[in-house]
């Protein structure tokens, strides 16, 4: 009994290893998951008429403007927005790319 829990539990451990980079890099639930949605929008329609639309965006262009304001060389009041938000800031190039590939494919 104890043999087939330890062996299920390590079945299910190595199930989460295999999948997680997966889910890790899926752009449209990273969207959601970094709060670029809460800003730009459910269909990258952003949510105030000062922010960027990112539905059909260049994805070359995203992926260096995000980074840009990450790293502060795109300053102003209103990257602060995403600059003040410490998940936003966490988000790592490939997470990035991810999100830019699937803001790309909208409508
Ligand atoms: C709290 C609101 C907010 C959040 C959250 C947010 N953004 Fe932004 N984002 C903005 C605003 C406002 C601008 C415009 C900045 C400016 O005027 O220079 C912007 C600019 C951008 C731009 C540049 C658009 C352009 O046309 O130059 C990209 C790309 C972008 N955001 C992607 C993201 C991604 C990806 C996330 C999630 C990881 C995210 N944003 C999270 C508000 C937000």
């Amino acid at each position: 009994m104890f043999r087939m829990l330890r062996c299920l539990l390590i079945t299910g451990m190595l199930v989460i290893f295999l999948v997680q980079p997966v889910l890790a890099v899926d752009g449209k639930k990273l969207y959601t998951a970094k709060f670029c949605i809460t800003c730009h929008g459910k269909q990258g329609i952003s949510v105030a008429p000062n922010y960027p639309n990112l539905a059909r965006q260049n994805p070359e262009y995203m992926k260096i403007q995000v980074r840009d304001i990450i790293d502060g060389k795109r300053k102003n009041k209103l990257t602060l927005l995403m600059t003040g938000n410490p998940v936003v800031m966490k988000t790592t190039d490939e997470e990035i790319a991810a999100i830019a590939k699937y803001l790309a494919t909208l409508e």
